[in-house]
């Protein structure tokens, strides 16, 4: 699962999901699914207990349900997130609240794109956040410094990218298929 994480007018993130969309089916080992945060509705409101106990029944609205469902669904995350202000995008911050199970024992990874770090501010604050709710971040992300002249026609201009971003599939193929099953043999511990 793509994560499309801005919402901003005039957004550059779908353009990055695409071409990482792209290098994922390439690389062969993955349903590929494109999730645009901008199509759900992900309130800042949030009912009164976490969904860290509510499990399965949290009351989430209709326009979230399928946001949900594909969460629930995927091995695997690539977030693809700007850098706003030295963080990422309240509308990341929003779905990964309405949530938690659903990232429980799986892997993400980041694709970033800023000015000269890149969006790796941004990915320093979500691999802290992740592991509160027992994911696994790849460590190997691909940031993109300076995007408003590294790319051309939906693509970047360094030709290291598609090899960086292969590294990238890699790590998160193999901790996508050691964890699912891992995830099928035993309920993951994950406590309170
Ligand atoms: C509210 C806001 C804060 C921003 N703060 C940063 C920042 O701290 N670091 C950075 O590299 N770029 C920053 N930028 C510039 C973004 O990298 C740039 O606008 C980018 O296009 C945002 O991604 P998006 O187009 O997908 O929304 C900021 C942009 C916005 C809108």
């Amino acid at each position: 699962m793509i994560i499309i994480g801005s919402v901003r007018e005039g957004r550059f993130g779908p353009a990055a999901a695409s071409w990482v969309a792209a290098q994922a089916r390439t690389h062969g080992g993955f349903e590929v699914e494109v999730v645009d945060l901008a199509e759900a509705d992900i309130p800042l409101s949030l009912p009164a207990a976490p969904p860290k106990f509510a499990g399965p029944d949290y009351p989430r609205p209709a326009g979230l349900a399928e946001t949900t469902r594909k969460l629930a669904e995927a091995d695997a995350f690539i977030i693809v997130t700007p850098e706003y202000n030295h963080s990422y995008p309240a509308s990341v911050k929003a779905v990964i609240d309405w949530h938690y199970t659903q990232w429980t024992a799986k892997p993400v990874a980041f694709v970033s794109y800023g000015g000269p770090a890149g969006g790796r501010h941004a990915v320093l604050h979500l691999e802290n956040v992740l592991t509160e709710l027992h994911a696994v971040t790849i460590r190997d992300g691909l940031a993109f410094p300076n995007f408003f002249t590294g790319w051309q026609d939906g693509e970047p201009l360094d030709a290291a990218a598609a090899g960086y971003a292969k590294t990238l599939l890699e790590q998160l193929s193999w901790w996508a298929t050691a964890l699912r099953a891992a995830r099928a043999a035993n309920p993951y511990p994950g406590g309170s």
